[in-house]
C-alpha cells in the first residue's frame, strides 16, 4: 500500500502553478537581500560565484524539491516527513523530514514580522508620514518603529496592529485552499509586483546627473554610477571563502530551495506535469526578478542621490537600512512633488509586500499539509490555528527583536539549515532513490529534456558541493555563532532564549511526527 495513490488537491492551471511557485521564490530576498550581498561582497565579482552556485546547485535542487514534491504528493504526503520515506523506507527517514516542517515555520514567523514592516509603510508612503524628512529623521522614525516607542506618526501598538494584520491577511488567503487562496494571490500579487518594479525601474535608471555632497563637498553622481559601483569587480574576493559562502547562502535563500516548501507545492501536480522545464522557468523567473530588477533599484538609487561613499555607508547597516531609510530619502528628492512621491513609495513598499506575502503563504503549506494530512482537520481550521500560534511567538520578534532574538532564528533556520537539509534531500532522492530513478523521475511528464550532463552535476556535483559549503560553513560561520564569542551579556541572554524557543518547536515537532505515524499504523497504512 506505500504505493497507493491518493486524491488531493490540485493546482487550478499551468499558468497559476508557475505564478505561484515563482511567488514562493521571488520575495524580500530579491529585493532587500541581494544588493546587500552583492555591494558587501566585492559587486561584479560576487556575480561569479553566485552565477556558478546557480547552475551547480540552484537548478538541481529546484528540480530535486520538484521532483521529491510530486513523488511525494502521490503518495499522499504535501511535506517533507512523508516525502522523505517515500524515497527512503527507513524508520529514521520522517525524523529527518522535521527540517521541512521547522525551518518554514520558524522562517514564517519572523519572515511576516518583516513583511508587517512593508505594509506599515506602504500606508505611511499614502499617508506621506516620511514626506519631508532627512536622515536623522527617517533614522529616527525607523527606529522609533522597531523600538516600539512613540514616533511622530505611530505609537506604542502600531507595529502589533500591522503585524496582526500581516499574520490574518496570510492565513486568510491559505484558509481558502490552494487554487482558491495560494493561485489567486499569486495572479494577482505577481503581475502587480512586476509592474510595480518595472515602473521603478525606468524612473531609477533615468534620473540623470545629481548633485550630491560628499564629505561637504558637491559632486555628481548619477544611477549608472550606483550600476558601475555594484558590479564593478574586486578579484581579490574571488578567493575569499566567505564570499562564496554568502554568494551560495543567497541563492539558496532566493530561490527558497532547502526548506521542503517548494516540494511542499510540487506535491500538488499531477504525475504526467511536467518539472523539468516549469523548474527552470521558476529558477529564470526568480534570477530575472532579482538581478534585473532588484539590482536595480535600491542601490543605484541610492547611489545617485547619496554617492558611493554614502550608499556604502548606508548598505553596512544592513537590508533593512537600505529597504526603510534610504530609499523613503530617495523618494523625497523625486521631482515631481507629493503625489508622486507617495506614489513611489506606495509602490516600492507595495511590492515588497507582494513579493512578501507569496513567499509567507508558501512557507505557511507544509505544515498545513502536515495537520490535515494526518489529524483531518480541514483547511480553515488548520490555518486559523496556525495563524494564533504564529501570532503568539511573533510578539516575541516584536519585542526582543533589536537584541538579536531574530538574527538566531534567521540563522539557524533561514540560513545554515537550508544547507541541512538540501544536503539531506540531495542524498535520499539521488543517491539512496537511485541516479537512474531520480532521473526517470525528473522526466516524467517532462516537456524538454534536461541536459545529459545534468545527470552527472545532479549524482556527484551537487552533493560534493553541499557537503563541502556546510562543512565550511559550520567551521567559518556556525561555531562561532554558536559559541557567541563577543556578544553582550544583555544580548547573549536573548537569543539563548531565542535558541530555547526554537528547541522547544523543534521538539514538539518531533513528537508530532511520533504521533502522527502512531494514527498511521493504527489506520493500517503502511510505514516504515
Ligand atoms: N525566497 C524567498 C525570498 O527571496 C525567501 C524564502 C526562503 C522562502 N525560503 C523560503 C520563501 C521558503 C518561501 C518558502 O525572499
Amino acid at each position: 500500500m506505500a504505493d497507493e495513490v491518493v486524491h488531493r488537491e490540485q493546482w487550478g492551471s499551468r499558468i497559476g502553478l508557475i505564478l505561484a511557485m515563482a511567488g514562493n521564490a521571488v520575495g524580500l530576498g530579491n529585493f532587500l537581500r541581494f544588493p546587500v550581498q552583492a555591494t558587501e561582497n566585492g559587486g561584479g565579482t560576487f556575480m561569479i560565484p553566485y552565477f556558478i552556485a546557480f547552475l551547480l546547485v540552484g537548478i538541481p535542487l529546484m528540480w530535486i524539491e520538484w521532483g521529491v514534491g510530486r513523488h511525494g504528493g502521490e503518495r499522499g504526503h504535501g511535506s517533507t516527513p512523508g516525502m522523505l520515506e517515500a524515497l527512503w523506507h527507513h524508520p529514521v527517514a520522517k525524523y529527518l523530514g522535521v527540517l521541512g516542517l521547522f525551518m518554514p515555520i520558524i522562517v514564517l514567523i519572523y519572515y511576516c514580522y518583516i513583511e508587517s514592516w512593508t505594509l506599515a509603510w506602504t500606508f505611511f508612503s499614502l499617508t506621506g508620514a516620511t514626506q519631508g524628512l532627512d536622515e536623522a529623521g527617517m533614522r529616527a522614525f525607523f527606529g522609533s518603529y522597531v523600538n516600539l516607542q512613540n514616533g511622530t506618526v505611530h505609537g506604542f501598538w502600531t507595529p502589533f496592529i500591522f503585524f496582526f494584520i500581516t499574520i490574518a491577511v496570510n492565513f486568510w488567503v491559505v484558509s481558502h485552499g490552494l487554487t482558491r487562496g495560494i493561485e489567486r494571490l499569486a495572479k494577482i500579487g505577481m503581475p502587480l509586483l512586476f509592474i510595480f518594479a518595472a515602473i521603478l525601474v525606468v524612473r531609477v535608471l533615468t534620473l540623470g546627473d545629481q548633485t550630491v555632497m560628499v564629505n561637504g563637498v558637491a559632486t555628481t553622481s548619477s544611477p549608472l554610477a550606483g550600476l558601475d559601483f555594484m558590479y564593478s569587480p574586486d578579484w581579490s574576493k574571488l578567493t575569499d571563502p566567505s564570499v562564496w559562502l554568502a554568494a551560495t547562502g543567497q541563492i539558496f535563500f532566493t530561490l527558497s530551495v532547502g526548506m521542503g516548501s517548494l516540494a511542499a507545492y510540487a506535491s500538488y501536480l499531477r504525475k504526467t506535469d511536467d518539472i523539468a522545464l516549469s523548474g527552470i522557468a521558476t529558477a529564470a523567473t526568480n534570477e530575472t526578478a532579482e538581478v534585473v530588477l532588484g539590482g536595480s533599484l535600491a542601490i543605484p538609487a541610492v547611489v545617485a542621490f547619496f554617492g558611493v561613499s554614502g550608499a556604502v555607508a548606508i548598505a553596512s547597516g544592513g537590508s533593512f537600512d537600505l529597504g526603510f531609510i534610504a530609499m523613503p530619502l530617495v523618494f523625497n528628492q523625486l521631482p515631481g512633488g507629493a503625489i508622486i512621491q507617495s506614489a513611489a513609495g506606495f509602490m516600492w513598499f507595495g511590492l515588497l509586500f507582494f513579493a512578501g506575502i507569496t513567499s509567507s503563504v508558501a512557507m505557511s503549506t507544509p505544515v498545513l499539509s502536515f495537520v490535515e494530512e494526518n489529524w483531518g482537520w480541514t483547511r480553515k481550521q488548520t490555518a486559523w490555528t496556525l495563524g494564533a500560534i504564529a501570532v503568539a511567538i511573533g510578539i516575541l520578534h516584536i519585542v526582543y527583536n533589536t537584541r538579536g532574538f531574530l538574527d538566531e532564528w534567521d540563522y539557524w533556520a533561514g540560513t545554515f539549515g537550508l544547507v541541512v537539509l538540501a544536503l539531506v534531500e540531495t542524498v535520499l532522492f539521488v543517491w539512496v532513490f537511485g541516479p537512474e530513478k531520480m532521473w526517470a523521475e525528473l522526466h516524467h511528464g517532462a516537456q524538454i529534456r534536461i541536459p545529459r550532463f545534468y545527470k552527472f552535476i545532479l549524482t556527484y556535483v551537487t552533493p560534493t558541493f553541499l557537503i563541502i559549503m556546510m562543512l565550511w560553513w559550520f567551521k567559518e560561520d556556525a561555531l562561532p555563532t554558536l559559541l557567541m564569542a563577543d556578544e553582550t551579556p544583555e544580548r547573549s541572554v536573548v537569543r539563548w532564549a531565542s535558541r530555547g524557543v526554537m528547541l522547544v518547536i523543534l521538539v514538539l515537532q518531533l513528537l508530532l511526527i511520533r504521533a502522527a505515524w502512531k494514527r498511521r499504523r493504527l489506520a493500517g497504512k503502511e510505514v516504515a
